[in-house]
């Protein structure tokens, strides 16, 4: 008995010890790091093909919902795309070095023409903004959507509709929105300032 006591308050001290080690984020690894990711998130419209579309605006995005992103790629509990090879050797320590960074580089906003009309969009997205703002809360999960191009926000909307990009959450909630509605709905975001490249 006395020996589990010893091993439990053992394992208590070693938690709280490897909690702060955690917290020492190393913002400059995080720069070095994202080295390898500039080819893609810090040129203008730099395009993704098949599917076709514009590859995420990342600069200034909230580092909760980067690093979140990232284990998700890591787990594939996002579909496989090049990110895939981008996060899996990723520890933890490293993401959220990288996202420390990235929340803190926003660089050009560079705007792309989105078709759709964004005062309908703007009526359709009402009930968006309680968790879609721009604001840099420390512990807020949801993805800034402000400034993100129009084609990457329609492609992903119609990836949870379709259950391909799995989060129970969105996916009921756009539910009942035709392709025309999130196209409006893109547009909206996508004519506003926010997310930029990664500078
Ligand atoms: C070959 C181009 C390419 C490289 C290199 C790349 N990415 Fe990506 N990234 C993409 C594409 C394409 C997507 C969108 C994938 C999808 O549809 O989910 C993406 C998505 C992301 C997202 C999610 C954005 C969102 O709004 O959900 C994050 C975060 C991200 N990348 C971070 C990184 C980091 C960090 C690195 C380097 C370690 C990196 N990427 C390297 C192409 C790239
Ligand atoms: C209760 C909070 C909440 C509300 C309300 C909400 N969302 Fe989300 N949204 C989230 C979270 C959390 C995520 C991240 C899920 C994930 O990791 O895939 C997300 C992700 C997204 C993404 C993916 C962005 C990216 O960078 O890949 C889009 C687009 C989106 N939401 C659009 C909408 C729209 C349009 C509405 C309104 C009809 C809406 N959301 C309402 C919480 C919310």
């Amino acid at each position: 008995m006395k020996k589990l006591i010893m091993a439990l308050v053992g394992s208590l001290f070693f938690g709280v010890s490897a909690q702060s080690q955690a917290k020492g984020i190393d913002i400059v690894a995080g720069k070095n790091a994202f080295e390898t990711c500039r080819g893609c998130h810090s040129v203008p419209n730099y395009s993704n093909v098949y599917p076709t579309f514009y590859v995420p605006k990342i600069g200034g995005q909230r580092k909760a919902y980067v690093a979140s992103a990232l284990i998700a790629y890591k787990n594939e509990a996002r579909a496989r795309t090049s990110m895939l090879a981008n996060a899996y050797d990723l520890t933890e320590q490293m993401t959220e070095a990288i996202a420390l960074h990235i929340e803190a580089s926003a660089g050009t906003k560079s705007k792309a023409p989105y078709t759709g009309d964004p005062a309908k969009g703007k009526k359709l997205a009402e009930s968006c903004l309680s968790c879609h703002t721009n604001d840099l809360k420390d512990d807020a999960t949801a993805p800034i959507l402000a400034g993100q191009y129009g084609n990457y926000l329609a492609k992903v909307m119609m990836d949870y509709q379709s259950g391909k990009r799995k989060d129970a959450g969105m996916q009921s909630m756009l539910a009942g929105f035709s392709k025309e509605n999130l196209e409006d709905i893109a547009s909206y975001f996508a004519d506003m300032k926010g997310l930029s490249i990664v500078k």
